[in-house]
């Protein structure tokens, strides 16, 4: 049986990392887990996020997946060397391919970043952009409203604009000329937020450079799905299984379309 990719988030997120794995990857089986019953992660406590993730870990694992793709920026912040040191897969988190993305990106060396409460009070993008390029100007800023308009399905609502510009208005008088979504939910809002920001500020998005490293971890383990494999992908959630298939099937669009699927909810 052809191992997977465990991809994980706290909520429909994570889906922004799976279609650009199934883009560049297609041949490649995912098993994703939304924990849509527990979303979100960014205001929690940070045991609690790291006992959450673990439960996932330990759930997908009954799977045998190749490696685990945290999937979410909270996650990634808080529990990754928990999770490496629960699992003897490779563990990938998406703020290192974030932050490089943003390197390559940047003329001006100045990067903006939004996320959770919990990722932006961690500093863990400050940390991962400058170890790398230690002049980078960084500005930071939480949006704790923008999740759960995703989560509701509503990213292409006017609340969903008007949300995106009030959480942003900090950041519109600022010099960056790249803003790094740091949170997989945000790229759901991107037109929003583009049209928000202007045309002077990239968006980065960790997924593209995520699926690259992914591409690039199972390559070196000589580990990449056999050409001619026809992958049945599983997504798991904890919540309501009728909203996450929706936002799912809406969001993944043509990657799913001809390809066999299973939808479940789980307890964990
Ligand atoms: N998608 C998540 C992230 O990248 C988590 C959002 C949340 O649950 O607050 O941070």
């Amino acid at each position: 049986m052809q191992q997977a990719i465990a991809i994980l988030d706290s909520g429909v997120g994570g889906l922004t990392v799976v279609r650009e794995v199934m883009r560049q990857l297609p041949q490649e089986k995912v098993i994703y887990f939304g924990d849509t019953a527990r979303t979100p992660y960014g205001p929690r406590q940070a045991e609690e996020v790291v006992e959450f993730t673990l439960q996932i870990v330990q759930y997908l694992t009954q799977f045998n997946p190749k490696m685990v793709v945290i999937a979410c920026n909270t996650a990634t912040a808080l529990a990754v060397r928990a999770i490496r040191a629960s699992v003897t897969i490779p563990v990938l988190g998406v703020i290192h391919p974030g932050a490089r993305a943003a390197i390559k990106s940047t003329r001006n060396g100045r990067v903006g970043v939004i996320g959770t409460e919990n990722t932006i009070k961690s500093g863990a993008y400050q940390h991962a952009l400058q170890m790398i390029s230690p002049n980078l100007k960084v500005e930071s800023l939480a949006c704790p409203h923008l999740v759960p308009i995703v989560e509701q399905g509503l990213f292409r609502s006017a609340e969903a604009w008007e949300t995106v510009r009030t959480s942003l208005a900090p950041l519109r008088t600022s010099s960056i000329d790249c803003l790094i979504l740091g949170c997989t939910h945000y790229p759901f809002l991107s037109e929003a937020i583009s049209e928000v920001m202007g045309t002077g500020v990239k968006l980065i998005n960790s997924a593209e450079e995520t699926a690259r490293e992914i591409s690039a971890i199972l390559y070196h383990r000589g580990q990449l799905a056999a050409s001619g494999d026809v992958p049945v992908h599983q997504f798991f959630c904890s919540g309501d299984p009728a909203k996450f298939q929706h936002i799912a099937q809406e969001w993944l669009g043509d990657q799913i379309a001809h390809t066999p699927v299973v939808w479940q909810m789980a307890r964990l």
